[in-house]
């Protein structure tokens, strides 16, 4: 069922030329030192059926959420609905937090890779390993150096923890038009934590270098599904919705999340392409064919949990805990 949390914004501040952040005081709960973790993210419920999801670049804050959204020029609505509606003084509801691109807070030493505006949970994690004290290495991508946000913050927290912080800056119109990742991401021991947040290619090419190189230890996120031919149409197969008491009929190639949406019941979700993890729901019962990019291969394998906008179902009947 849906939980929505009540927030207030607070301050917009523009961080690049098509980047603002906002900060959003919770208005009906309060924040624990971890509520807000390194990689995780929020839902905006924008209104109109609008919701999207962004990063948290505060971790570890106990007074506010903070985010920073990218005027995107193929813009579906949210990001423009964010720079050009919202403003301080706005209420706002907002999902839980979520985290399905957590830190490893265990590792040693941990390389950070982001491009453009990827890098919001990586700006998170970069202060988290901060906080912690453990070294890191980040490399930083982007057109133009004038575009890339948290600059000088980042510049700040190296300076702080010079002896266990570097960075490497790529920005085009610098002359590192397509960074060589396999060279970046080389030279680092066996346990190092590798993650990337960026565009599809730089996603691609992360997991390629990191593959090339024999590094066990990847975590990516990604903001829209990698290009792969469609799955075949699931056939159809009953669906029982526990806590709603209801049975639905799911038809052959029909989403679940629009046979649950068409029932009357509430579910969250966001991007309906399997990659935010809005839609998350505990699985009692059946054989799901996970079709996802959130969950891990463990994850699917384990079977507790499905998204509902993507997934189907390879058994007869499935059983949710909705
Ligand atoms: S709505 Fe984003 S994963 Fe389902």
């Amino acid at each position: 069922m849906s939980n929505l949390l009540a927030t207030q914004i607070v301050n917009i501040r523009w961080e690049a030329p098509d980047i603002c952040s906002l900060t959003l005081r919770p208005l009906d709960h309060v924040l624990k030192a971890t509520s807000i973790q390194a990689g995780a993210h929020i839902d905006l419920h924008l209104g109109k059926g609008i919701v999207r999801s962004y990063s948290l670049i505060n971790p570890g804050d106990t007074q506010s959420y903070r985010i920073a959204v990218k005027l995107e020029p193929a813009s579906r609505g949210g990001s423009r609905h964010v720079h050009q509606q919202l403003h301080i003084g706005q209420s706002l509801e907002i999902s839980q937090p979520r985290n399905h691109f957590s830190l490893d807070e265990s590792a040693a030493h941990s390389v950070l890779v982001a491009g453009g505006i990827g890098i919001t949970p990586i700006f998170a994690m970069l202060q988290r390993l901060q906080q912690l004290g453990k070294t890191v290495h980040l490399i930083y991508c982007a057109r133009r150096r004038a575009d890339a946000a948290f600059l000088n913050e980042i510049e700040t927290l190296m300076a702080s923890h010079a002896d266990g912080m570097s960075v490497q800056y790529c920005f085009a119109d610098e002359g590192m038009a397509i960074p060589d990742l396999q060279a970046l991401l080389a030279g680092h021991t066996a346990n190092t934590h590798f993650y990337c947040c960026g565009p599809a290619p730089m996603l691609d090419a992360f997991e390629q270098a990191c593959a090339a190189l024999g590094h066990a230890h990847l975590h990516l996120e990604r903001f829209s599904p990698p290009e792969q031919a469609a799955p075949a149409a699931s056939g159809s197969y009953t669906a029982m919705l526990k806590k709603s008491g209801l049975t639905l009929k799911v038809e052959t190639g029909q989403s679940l999340l629009d046979a649950i949406l068409d029932a009357g019941v509430t579910a969250d979700f966001s991007c309906r392409e399997g990659i935010c993890g809005s839609c998350e729901t505990k699985v009692l019962c059946g054989e799901v064919e996970h079709r996802d990019f959130v969950l891990s291969k463990e994850e699917k394998a384990a079977n507790r949990t499905m998204m509902l906008c993507v997934s189907a179902c390879k058994s007869e009947y499935l059983e949710l805990d909705i």
